[in-house]
């Protein structure tokens, strides 16, 4: 098991890359099993997450070849349409496999998907979806049987809004009989690219981007290259590095459009940053002002950088309100703050309420999922003394060999393997 042991309170300068965005690449790869024809991705990121969805991929049939940060990718045939139980109980993409392959095949056999652990993150609008679809989908313990010969268009209202269920019903609608209708439909930069990418190669969507998509089914599609957009997660997690402990610091290859409700909430905190087209600056040292956020489905805050915003939160002077809408167990590793010295107080699962600014210092942490575990990082660089991070799995998952990209700002960061 590795960990990170962090010596804090060392100001940060210097440049930093944004690397590819996991949550559009995962979706952009599980595409390329819709059509038997070579598909080259570039700009993916080296990931556990990632990795993770490939090595499934390749159990089920599909010719995954690598060269840095490029992938090509063919499903020539299917393999098997059992979905193998150890993986998918680690990644909660898995699910997008099931409307390519019912497409190539017209069965899958899935477990039960795993993934962070930041609620009950439960299946049945996808369950619904494919459903509406015309699968035929059974229970039992051990996970889900879905078959279906061929897709049949259809209207989905979604009951709440989900950005995984909109992609994979997005793409299993592109081949079905008919015309599709989602309503209701997430509006993130990741479906937006997904949607202009199955276009490229012949599916007709439109409407990606706002609430309403309409997909009218085509015979086939062809395959294409695809460069995957800059993480708005990583991006917006380094700006907000920057202003807790950099003097000056710049995030490139990144697309500041993405992240407008961050720079919202920069100019209420008085914080001083500057946009480029694809870079963000942000100069640290000023004295910040305290915040209520709210995370909201996009364009709204994003509730993946609620975590790295609440270690903001406690160097910010007053009272802040922080109420995580999307997911009901994200605020648990705010537990860990208050071991460090932060003043928080949890009113219920979904709100704490954060007092600053507060001095922190270093402790021994365990990262609990992906993005509280960048918190945890964070937290670490900022506190005076020694931090110890363990389970730096979870932080693996989605950013790719953050300590090197750290220790070039000036970080103290190492990693040790036990
Ligand atoms: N939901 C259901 N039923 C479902 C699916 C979702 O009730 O069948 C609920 C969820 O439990 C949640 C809400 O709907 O309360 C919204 O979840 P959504 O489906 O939008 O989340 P997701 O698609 O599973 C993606 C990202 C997450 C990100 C969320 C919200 C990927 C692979 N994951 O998850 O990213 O937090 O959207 O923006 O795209 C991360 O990168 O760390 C991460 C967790």
């Amino acid at each position: 098991m590795s960990k990170f042991i962090i010596t804090g309170g060392k100001r940060l300068s210097g440049e930093i890359e944004v690397m590819g965005a996991k949550n559009a690449a995962l979706k952009i790869l599980a595409a390329s099993i819709l059509s038997d024809k070579k598909m080259i991705v570039t700009n993916v990121p080296n990931i556990e997450e990632i990795n993770r969805l490939l090595e499934l991929m390749e159990a089920i049939g599909t010719e995954v070849h690598r060269e840095g940060s490029t992938l090509t990718l063919q499903t020539k045939e299917i393999a098997t349409t059992e979905l193998d139980p150890t993986l998918v109980s680690k990644i909660r993409a898995s699910v997008l496999l099931v409307g390519p392959l019912l497409i190539r095949s017209g069965e899958v056999r899935m477990p039960h998907p795993g993934g962070c652990a930041i609620g009950q993150r439960p299946i049945d609008l996808f369950i619904e979806g494919y459903k509406k679809l015309g699968a035929e989908i059974k229970e039992d313990n051990d996970g889900y049987t879905f078959k279906c010969k061929k897709f049949k268009g259809m209207t989905y209202i979604f009951p709440k809004i989900s950005v995984t269920v909109t992609e994979a019903l997005m793409m299993a609608a592109t081949m079905a009989e008919g015309t599709t209708v989602l309503k209701n439909a997430a509006c993130e930069p990741e479906i937006q690219v997904l949607a202009e990418y199955l276009n490229r190669v012949g599916a007709k969507i439109e409407g990606a981007g706002t609430n309403t998509i309409k997909i009218e089914g085509v015979k086939e599609l062809t395959a294409d290259t695809y460069e995957v957009i800059p993480d708005r997660i990583e991006a917006g997690s380094f700006a907000i590095l920057g202003a807790l402990i950099g003097d000056d610091i710049k995030i490139v290859n990144c697309r500041p459009d993405h992240l407008e409700s961050l720079w919202a909430m920069f100019d209420r905190m008085g914080i001083d940053y500057q946009l480029g087209k694809d870079w963000v600056q942000v100069f640290g040292g000023v004295k910040i002002k305290a915040v209520d956020v709210q995370t909201h489905e996009y364009p709204g805050f994003v509730t993946d950088l609620q975590q790295p915003f609440t270690v903001l939160l406690t160097q910010a002077d007053g009272m802040s309100l922080v109420h995580e809408t999307i997911f009901e167990g994200r605020l648990f590793y705010t537990d860990m703050l208050k071991m460090m010295g932060a003043n928080i107080i949890m009113c219920d699962p979904h709100r704490v309420i954060v007092n600053g600014p507060t001095k922190l210092y270093g402790r021994r942490l365990t990262s609990p999922d992906l993005r509280a575990g960048f918190a945890m990082v964070l937290a670490g660089l900022v506190a005076e003394g020694t931090t110890e991070i363990d389970n730096i799995y979870q932080i693996d998952r989605g950013y790719s060999q953050i300590e090197k990209r750290l220790q070039k700002l000036g970080a103290e960061i190492k990693r040790v393997v036990d």
